[in-house]
């Protein structure tokens, strides 16, 4: 039986096990999905070695940049350029095993934001500056959109604080990007500080998180008038692009 599994620490609940389980056994693919939760990257090693039907991994937090010194290689136009890893593929044959570093949280974003993109939508606000944050950016780049970070802390010229946020900004940059953890369940009631007010209909307000559907981030700016959307279908997407990695 094929093995594919998730590697990060802590686990806790994850999304990823439940889906490519439910889908083996719909489908009838003789394989399971498990999850290692290792305390440290060095395990690495011990998971794939004691794992010989392994074909392919998941990577999350706190891995996603740790784990490319393990790797055979980087995917150009994904891991490589965004400098992050969640998906790996595992060749086995041949005198030594190697193992390949995917992203495919860019194409599960590309791809569910593309059909809300309008004339309107010409540069980018991101906010946070972690690991997802570098994928979107390449993912908004590849749709013709510019992007500036919004951060805590002043990091370099194409960051901002949430000072910086004047209404010529709010007016200049259409797409604003939650890619903090600010009102994931159970802190619903937190969302990013900007300025609410400012939105208008011509903004699109896209939240990386999907629990609540609908955060207090999209709620304030569906008060606006400004479209909203959840990242719910990123994540399936981003499943989906991981499995089409690992038949290739
Ligand atoms: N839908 C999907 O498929 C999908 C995929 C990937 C990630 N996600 C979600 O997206 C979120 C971000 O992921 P990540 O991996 O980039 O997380 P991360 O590495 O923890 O980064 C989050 C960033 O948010 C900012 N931040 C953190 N705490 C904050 C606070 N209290 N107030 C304001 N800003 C804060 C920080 O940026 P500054 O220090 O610069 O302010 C931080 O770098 C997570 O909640 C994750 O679950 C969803």
């Amino acid at each position: 039986m094929d093995i594919y599994g998730l590697i990060g620490y802590p686990l806790g609940h994850s999304f990823s096990a439940g889906y490519f389980n439910e889908k083996f056994e719909a489908e009838g693919i003789d394989a399971q999905y498990v999850n290692f939760e290792i305390p440290s990257i060095k395990e690495f090693r011990e998971v794939v070695e004691n794992n010989e039907n392994l074909k392919g991994l998941n990577v999350t937090i706190p891995y996603k940049e740790q784990v490319i010194p393990y790797l055979d290689d980087l995917d150009k136009s994904t891991a490589k350029r965004i400098g992050a890893v969640n998906v790996i593929k595992i060749i086995r044959g041949g005198k030594k095993t190697k193992f390949i570093g995917f992203n495919s949280d860019i194409v599960g974003f590309t791809q569910s934001i593309e059909p809300y993109i309008t004339d309107h939508h010409q540069q980018a606000l991101i906010l946070g500056t972690g690991g997802a944050s570098k994928a979107i950016c390449c993912g908004l780049q590849d749709l013709g959109i510019k992007s500036l970070f919004v951060s805590r802390s002043k990091k370099n010229a194409n960051t901002i604080t949430y000072q910086d946020l004047t209404p010529e900004v709010m007016e200049s940059h259409h797409v604003i990007v939650n890619c903090t953890p600010l009102g994931m369940y159970p802190k619903i009631n937190e969302c990013p500080d900007i300025p609410y007010e400012l939105l208008t209909p011509n903004h699109l307000l896209y939240d990386l998180l999907y629990n609540p559907d609908e955060t207090l981030f999209m709620k304030k700016g569906k008060k606006q008038g400004a479209m909203v959307k959840n990242g719910l279908e990123m994540l399936l997407l981003q499943a989906f692009e991981a499995w089409n990695i690992w038949q290739k």
